[in-house]
């Protein structure tokens, strides 16, 4: 595991308002007219924040957004449905989901294909939508993705296909085939001249963070800690943004952390010399939703002047957290994670109990006195592989002897 502070926040720092309260209230407005809308659990572990030395853990379970198992759903429902208000010449405000999904609308709107990259969770986030618009869907999943996520993705009508690309040529072979074939692109990742969805993504994944702050202000609790995964970063910057916005400069500090097999924004932090610094190649990591090595550009400059610093840490923190949740502490609530959901967890355990990292927990000031928040970003998204880790506790076994390390 490995830690790097962060230095390079600029100053006046980037202003966070594109995701801030205003703009995620509005997406909060479009998801509450979705029927399947309900806010998701704030899960508070006291018996484990007890054992780690911690006085809070809140845990945001996404595992019950939407009925789709994950945060995703957030971003690509307003996305679209503010593509859609946008191409009839109308404003989200005007099209609440019952009137988007009405015969009257579609007629208008004609035969829309709508196409995106995916690891399992934003692609079924992306088919959901359509199909609940009467839309077509084209889902791409890069070289090594979940069976089990694709089924769940062509469960909804999508076609859906895995490529042997990663996720980030995927994007643009998936970009090319829509530029041809007059597809709408629904991606979280921007490029230049696609900065609109990717940006209507980012305020509806805040919808999350601004449910956490509403529900924490009403225990009036201020979080002093936020653990945020981060694949491409639009999450990461989403909630990071949100905070600076409500909590300004009293905002807790915010941990980013990434897989070692993709950890672009640790080397951008490392490297300290003004430049982003990709990943390429094979990600060979279970945390799927984190096996991104471009980070967002849109996102970026919040996660630099806003942030803490970040941790580059290897599988089996997370199926520590995995198993953690799935077993808690007597009295406190079982919360159903996945490999993207749980290392925010996984890695608060190693940080408090583990000696070697005892400097960073003081260099964090993470102690009896601290409220930590962490998400948990998916549920069981692949039950198969979720029960080799909780269950058999096999992966993390398996991580040791591939790769010849210790667990952490
Ligand atoms: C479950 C889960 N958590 C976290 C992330 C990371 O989100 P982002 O790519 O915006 O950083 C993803 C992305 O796919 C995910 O599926």
């Amino acid at each position: 595991m490995k830690w790097i502070e962060n230095r390079m926040g600029q100053t006046p720092p980037a202003d966070p308002k594109i995701v801030g309260r205003k703009e995620a209230g509005k997406a909060r407005d479009f998801h509450r007219s979705i029927p399947s809308y309900a806010e998701t659990p704030l899960a508070e572990l006291s018996g484990l924040a007890r054992t780690l030395g911690l006085g809070h853990i809140y845990v945001k379970d996404e595992s019950y957004r939407f009925g789709i198992n994950s945060f995703k759903g957030l971003g690509g429902a307003y996305a679209i449905g503010t593509y859609l208000a946008h191409r009839l010449g109308s404003d989200i405000r005007e099209l609440p989901y019952e009137t988007m999904i009405s015969p009257e609308i579609r007629k208008q709107l004609g035969e829309i294909t709508f196409v995106s990259t995916t690891d399992g969770n934003h692609g079924r986030g992306v088919a959901w939508t359509a199909q609940k618009l009467g839309q077509k869907c084209v889902i791409f999943m890069p070289k090594g993705s979940s069976p089990e996520r694709l089924a769940h993705i062509r469960a909804l009508g999508a076609e859906a296909t895995i490529t042997d690309l990663n996720y980030d040529d995927t994007i643009r072979m998936a970009a090319a085939l829509a530029e041809k074939n007059g597809w709408v692109t629904v991606q979280d990742k921007d490029w230049e001249g696609y900065t609109d969805i990717p940006l209507w993504i980012m305020q509806g994944y805040a919808v999350m963070a601004l449910e956490c702050f509403e529900a924490l202000e009403a225990r009036k609790i201020k979080p002093t800690h936020v653990f945020l995964q981060a694949g491409v970063g639009s999450m990461a910057a989403a909630v990071t943004g949100l905070l600076a916005d409500v909590y300004g400069a009293d905002r807790p500090k915010v941990i980013i952390i990434e897989s070692d097999q993709a950890d672009c924004y640790y080397r951008t932090a490392a490297a300290d010399d003004g430049s982003l610094h990709l990943v390429s190649g094979e990600m060979d990591t279970i945390m799927a939703g984190l096996a991104c090595g471009e980070p967002t550009n849109l996102g970026w400059p919040i996660l630099r002047d806003h942030t803490e610093g970040f941790i580059s840490l290897e599988d089996p923190v997370t199926a520590t957290g995995m198993r953690i949740l799935a077993a808690p502490v007597p009295g406190d609530p079982r919360v159903i994670s996945g490999e993207s959901g749980a290392v925010g967890v996984g890695l608060c355990y190693h940080l408090m109990l583990d000696e070697r990292y005892k400097d960073l927990r003081t260099a964090l000031a993470m102690d009896a006195d601290s409220a930590v928040l962490c998400f948990s970003t998916e549920g069981d998204t692949d039950r198969n592989n979720y029960r080799k880790i909780v269950w058999e506790g096999a992966w993390a076994k398996e991580a040791k002897e591939k790769k010849g390390k210790t667990i952490v």
